[in-house]
């Protein structure tokens, strides 16, 4: 039974997967980590494919963009191809001068300036959290590695904020900022699904650094092999 945005059988999907934003890194993670791999979707390019990671059944599908985008794609995964547990990885840009290019961060929670949870709420902040099981298994499996950070990042409307919300969130110690982990895990909280998003810091919001090119897949390749082990542990 297809969605409007994944056209897959139902068992096609994995009960465990892993959402990336871009399409093409969820074919490279097929490509680089899975075994036994299946393409289930293409429908906008938007890549879905299931496979195993150390003999585990896993998926890896793209999410797309800001917030409406991944909320089209996990409540469709949810809803109608009964995910259980999913980990956004991604990149973010850092806010803080602790939070350095290509450190990683684990959100234990998600701040927004977007108002689309309030119209699940009657207008009441709802506080978007992390499941903490999986949030554990992500900072056991990163323990051995430098620059982990675990708190608060801010999933914004804007990737081109020309307002001062920025420094709202610099005040209030938020790490970084990044446009889709508060609709994951507000979904995830409603549906009763496990959820958490891994980040890898891209860019930096203060200082206008940016990862060099050369050191991108590498800093990548950490954020998914912990994103994997806490997906078949957690
Ligand atoms: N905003 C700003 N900088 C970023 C983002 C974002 O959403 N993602 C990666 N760098």
């Amino acid at each position: 039974m297809s969605t409007p945005h994944i056209s897959a059988e139902k068992g096609e999907v994995a009960e465990r997967i892993l959402l990336p934003g871009d399409p093409l890194r969820a074919k490279w993670i097929a490509e680089n980590y899975f075994e036994n791999v299946k393409q289930y979707n293409a429908v906008r390019n938007m890549f879905g494919y299931t496979g195993t990671y150390k003999g585990e059944r896993v998926s890896v599908q793209g999410t797309g963009m800001g917030l409406p985008s991944i909320s089209i794609y996990v409540t469709e995964l949810f809803d109608h191809f009964d995910v259980q547990t999913a980990i956004r990885i991604g990149t973010c840009g850092a806010l803080l001068e602790k939070t350095k290019i290509g450190d990683v961060i684990i959100a234990m929670t998600a701040s927004t300036d977007s108002n689309i949870n309030r119209r699940f709420t009657n207008g009441l902040d709802f506080a978007p959290h992390a499941d903490f099981e999986l949030l554990r298994a992500a900072y056991e499996a990163s323990s051995e590695l430098p620059n982990i950070h675990v708190g608060g990042v801010a999933s914004m409307d804007y990737f081109y904020d020309e307002t001062d919300s920025l420094q709202k969130l610099i005040a209030h110690g938020v790490l970084g900022v990044e446009m889709e982990t508060s609709q994951l895990y507000s979904i995830a909280a409603r549906k009763q699904r496990r959820a958490l998003s891994i980040l890898t810091v891209s860019d930096h919001i203060i200082t206008h650094e940016s990862m060099p090119a050369i050191d991108r897949e590498k800093s990548l390749n950490t954020m998914v092999e912990i994103a994997l082990s806490a997906l078949i542990k957690g």
